[in-house]
């Protein structure tokens, strides 16, 4: 299962690349790393990683959105752009597919858009578990829905769980067999963190220094 770092801040790729095996970013994240030159952004993160490197496009319309993609997979090799599970963001993905470029499918949020982006030859489909848990839907069931019919007509688009909020979104994301998911630099460090192991180590070290 790949991991991928959901951020747009280089420090933070710099800090936990030895744990992932790629990047996503989308609009916000971008706004929030609070950097203006965005080509020199994308370059510096892309060099940090030889995974995909996800990158959104803003363009709604199809023209557009495949003149956009072409601009951001010139910048370094490792970028798939992302794309929204729209009309045009699908007709856009086939192209870009037969172009022989990396895509991944974001704003997913029915099995509908997933198969679609699937017939497309998406790389990456992401569903978008939070989101849908916020507004009182099962995020997880949803992850379970697509990786089965993904499996049942031996589509090759990778399912990304994304918009993961909770260490139980990424176990239940990984038991259901997703092929890669991406976590925010907080979730991905609440991996590491148990008390019992802080615990533990500080009596060892206790222990340790008090023997005879
Ligand atoms: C995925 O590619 C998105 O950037 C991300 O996971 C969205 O997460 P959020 O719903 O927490 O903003």
């Amino acid at each position: 299962m790949e991991i991928f770092l959901d951020t747009a801040d280089v420090d933070y790729v710099a800090f936990y690349k030895s744990f992932i095996d790629g990047v996503t970013m989308n609009p916000s994240l971008v706004a929030k790393s609070g950097r203006d030159d965005y080509e020199g952004l994308i370059k510096e993160i892309c060099q940090q990683i030889s995974g995909h490197v996800s990158i959104e496009v803003i363009s709604n319309g199809y023209d557009d959105m495949l003149v956009e993609a072409k601009q951001l997979a010139k910048i370094y090799n490792n970028v798939c752009i992302k794309l929204p599970c729209t009309f045009d963001g699908l007709r856009a993905c086939r192209k870009l597919s037969s172009d022989g470029i990396p895509t991944n499918l974001t704003l997913c949020f029915s099995s509908t858009q997933a198969l679609l982006a699937a017939k497309c030859g998406a790389t990456y489909v992401s569903p978008f578990v939070g989101r849908l848990d916020d507004i009182g839907h099962d995020g997880v069931a949803l992850l379970e829905e697509i990786v089965n019919i993904f499996a049942t007509h031996e589509y090759e688009t990778r399912v990304l769980a994304a918009s993961i909020r909770n260490l139980q979104h990424l176990i239940q994301a990984a038991l259901i067999g997703v092929n890669a998911v991406t976590l925010s630099p907080q979730i991905l460090q609440q991996c590491f963190d148990h008390p019992l192991t802080i615990k533990g180590l500080e009596i060892f070290k206790k222990d340790w220094e008090n023997k005879q």
